[in-house]
């Protein structure tokens, strides 16, 4: 079973991802650190993100288990991560391996849930589920001021939620006006709008979904 979890960040779909492999004993993967470890490769060769050679080489060279969860998850990295993503030769580069990993899951798992940008539209346009994670722009710059917040601790006293918001709006931009692979629901995906759902509401109505359509 692959079920595709797609939306703009800090929807909530990396928590719901999660939750469902673990409740569908699933594989998962989070497609948005590839980008992301792309992105902090170019950035730790003190080479510009917008950079396309950089930033193939550096998608060509990714490697899975090497990847540095804390260091990836900064807000400059965030905003690298989305330059490079737009850039078709770096998407190309990953896509086969996003591909084996549903094809194949690790752990002799029966499926996988894998949550991105364009996994129902590109990578999985198979998947038994598809849904499309939705919130507003000032709920998801709350959530994702919070989590920096708590992440950073003093590193971030300088953060605002208006800067958070300014930086999803950009990223956001981005990432549905891009000609590769632009963050778009599938024609046959669930819409999940989580603005005001609790994160177990969240999963519950998820789950329910999943229940009815691939039963
Ligand atoms: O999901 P996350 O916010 O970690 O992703 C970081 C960036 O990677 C996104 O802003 C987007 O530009 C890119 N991305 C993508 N396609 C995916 C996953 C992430 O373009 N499947």
């Amino acid at each position: 079973m692959i079920i595709a979890v797609d939306g703009p960040a800090a929807s909530g779909k990396g928590t719901l991802a999660r939750k469902l492999s673990k409740h569908f004993d699933l594989a998962y993967l989070d497609t948005g650190s590839l980008y992301r470890a792309v992105a902090l490769s170019v950035l730790s060769a003190g080479a510009d993100p917008a950079d396309n050679d950089a930033a193939l080489q550096a998608a060509q060279a990714l490697d899975l288990s090497t990847i540095d969860e804390t260091a990836i998850r900064t807000a400059e990295v965030s905003d690298a991560a989305s330059i490079v993503a737009a850039m078709e030769p770096v998407r190309a580069a990953i896509r086969d391996l996003q591909r084996e990993f549903a094809r194949s899951p690790p752990d002799h798992k029966k499926g996988a849930v894998l949550d991105g940008r364009d996994i129902g539209t590109v990578i999985c346009p198979d998947a038994d589920v598809k849904l499309f994670v939705e919130a507003s722009l000032e709920e998801r710059a709350r959530r994702r001021f919070l989590e920096l917040t708590g992440r950073q601790g003093d590193r971030a006293s300088a953060l605002t939620q208006t800067d958070v918001l300014a930086d999803l709006r950009a990223r956001d931009a981005r990432d549905r006006n891009r000609t590769a692979s632009p963050l778009k629901p599938a024609p046959d995906a669930h819409l999940l709008d989580t603005t005001k759902l609790s994160i177990e509401a969240a999963f519950e109505a998820a789950r329910d979904i999943i229940d009815l359509a691939a039963p």
